[in-house]
């Protein structure tokens, strides 16, 4: 039978899975991660603590490793994170701020420029708002104010012109504040000639906090600013134990955003936080919740995975 990808490439989309290093090994799940999907996201390897853990010091080795798999299994690559609060190494909060600019500047310029050509798209910027819509305290916001998103796509576009470069936050997928904030940002980005050409809309979902609010009609106002639109870290999450009805209800929020992004023509595909339960960052993050992804621990599809093929 066509795969989730192929499914989605009839329609224009791609549908792509997160993955990690640990996990490469496993070989029915690389197995999978090389079939099913075309596209593929590194989870941790190419963020600020991996690829710059002391200044000037770069490491791609396990970048590298992904965008080798890719390679191999004729998957793009979306490049995952250059500049975001978490996962950032103690030095960089504790530069004086008047160095921070040159410090993010050439964090962004030797990461993007080595993986031209290896990353189709980049989370230049990585989840830069509060859940009400003010701007998130970060050591780049500290420094520079709001200006830090221009300045780190600015270097993004210079270092790889070819890649398409994204702003990518979670509780954006509906109308509301959050939303509001993200289309103002992006609108005043267009408007100052920005280089910029998506908006990343996460999608880590939870089953007892509803479906986002007209997610299509979200969608839909980015694209009508000629940006495209990206499902980049889709999961469903619920409260454990599963039972039939929060699996059923998983299952439509699925379909339901698959959805959406078919009915949006700037929608360009759709990324899972990992294909499998058994590779999660769920229940570690979220303790007592989990069952979040397509496949189950041992591999094998869940009534999810047949709702999204339905979908597509
Ligand atoms: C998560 C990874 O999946 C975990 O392995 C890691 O411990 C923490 O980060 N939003 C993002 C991702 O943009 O980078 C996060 O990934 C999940 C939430």
């Amino acid at each position: 039978q066509a795969t989730l990808h192929e499914l989605a490439t009839a329609q224009g989309k791609y549908f792509g899975s997160a993955t990690d290093n640990p996990e490469l090994p496993d070989a029915a799940y690389a197995a999978v991660l090389g079939s099913e999907f075309g596209q593929i996201t590194p989870g941790n390897s190419m963020k600020w603590d991996t690829t710059e853990p002391a200044q000037g010091q770069f490491n791609f080795a396990k970048g590298d490793a992904i965008t080798d798999f890719a390679q191999q299994h004729g998957q793009t690559v979306r490049g995952h994170t250059l500049v975001w609060h978490s996962q950032l190494p103690g030095w960089v909060g504790a530069l004086p701020p008047a160095q921070v600019e040159a410090a993010m500047t050439n964090h962004v310029t030797e990461e993007a420029t080595h993986y031209r050509g290896a990353v189709s798209a980049w989370d230049v910027v990585n989840e830069p708002f509060n859940e009400d819509g003010t701007f998130r305290t970060s050591p780049f916001y500290t420094a520079m104010g709001s200006d830090y998103i221009a300045k780190a796509l600015r270097a993004a576009h210079a270092a790889d012109p070819e890649a398409k470069l994204y702003v990518n936050d979670y509780n954006i997928e509906g109308l509301g504040a959050k939303s509001d904030a993200m289309y103002a940002l992006v609108s005043e980005l267009l408007a100052e000639g920005v280089p910029l050409d998506g908006v990343g809309m996460q999608a880590h979902l939870a089953v007892q906090y509803g479906f986002p609010y007209q997610m299509q009609a979200n969608m839909q106002r980015f694209a009508d600013l000629g940006l495209d639109v990206a499902v980049t870290e889709l999961d469903v999450r619920m409260q454990l134990p599963a039972d039939s009805a929060k699996t059923a209800t998983q299952s439509s929020y699925y379909r339901q955003v698959t959805e959406a992004c078919l009915a949006v023509e700037r929608c360009v595909g759709i990324t899972v936080w990992d294909y499998t339960d058994k590779y999660s960052w769920v229940p570690s993050t979220f303790p007592g919740q989990g069952a979040a992804n397509l496949y189950d621990e041992n591999l094998l599809p869940k009534p999810a995975y047949s709702a999204v093929r339905t979908a597509l």
